[in-house]
């Protein structure tokens, strides 16, 4: 069993997509955990995405994820990292395979639709960011 957190972020809250999001990743077998919705701040985004501070998009990317709400959740399952990953599709919602979540919803390379971590190092990092232990707990059946 493996554990990756995912992002539903400003374009899919804001669109009312949270559930429809949420259903590729149950239908796919993954199993929600834990999850909250919460709104980052500037500041919070960049903490988030530091791997990508020397990027070209990362103000961009930082001011787009501060400017809504977002919904973090954590997802089990067997391969739950690189399943998820799938289950997302390509970065660029115009290379995403047919029935992935970025080709159904996402809007452009910046605005598509949902996070997923992409290692488990990445996975242990970002599920701490946003979960404390007992919210973990919780999700425990
Ligand atoms: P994510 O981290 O959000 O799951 O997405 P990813 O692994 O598929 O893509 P990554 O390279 O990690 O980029 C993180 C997010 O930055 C935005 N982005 N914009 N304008 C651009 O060229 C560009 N490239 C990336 C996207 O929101 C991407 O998901
Ligand atoms: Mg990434």
């Amino acid at each position: 069993m493996e554990r990756t957190l995912s992002l539903i972020k400003p374009d899919g809250v804001s669109r009312n997509l949270v559930g429809e999001v949420i259903r590729f990743f149950e239908k796919a077998g993954l199993r929600v955990v834990a999850l909250k919705m919460l709104r980052l701040t500037k500041e919070e985004a960049a903490e988030f995405y530091s791997v990508h501070r020397d990027k070209p998009f990362f103000d961009s990317l930082t001011d787009y994820m501060s400017s809504g709400p977002i919904v973090a959740l954590v997802l089990e399952g067997e391969n739950a990292i690189s399943r998820c990953r799938e289950i997302m599709g390509a970065t660029n919602p115009a290379e995403a395979a047919e029935g992935t979540i970025r080709r159904a919803f996402g809007l452009d390379k910046e605005k598509n639709t949902v996070h997923g971590s992409d290692s488990p190092e990445s996975a242990a990092r970002e599920i701490a960011f946003f979960f404390s232990e007992r919210e973990l707990l919780a999700g425990k059946r």
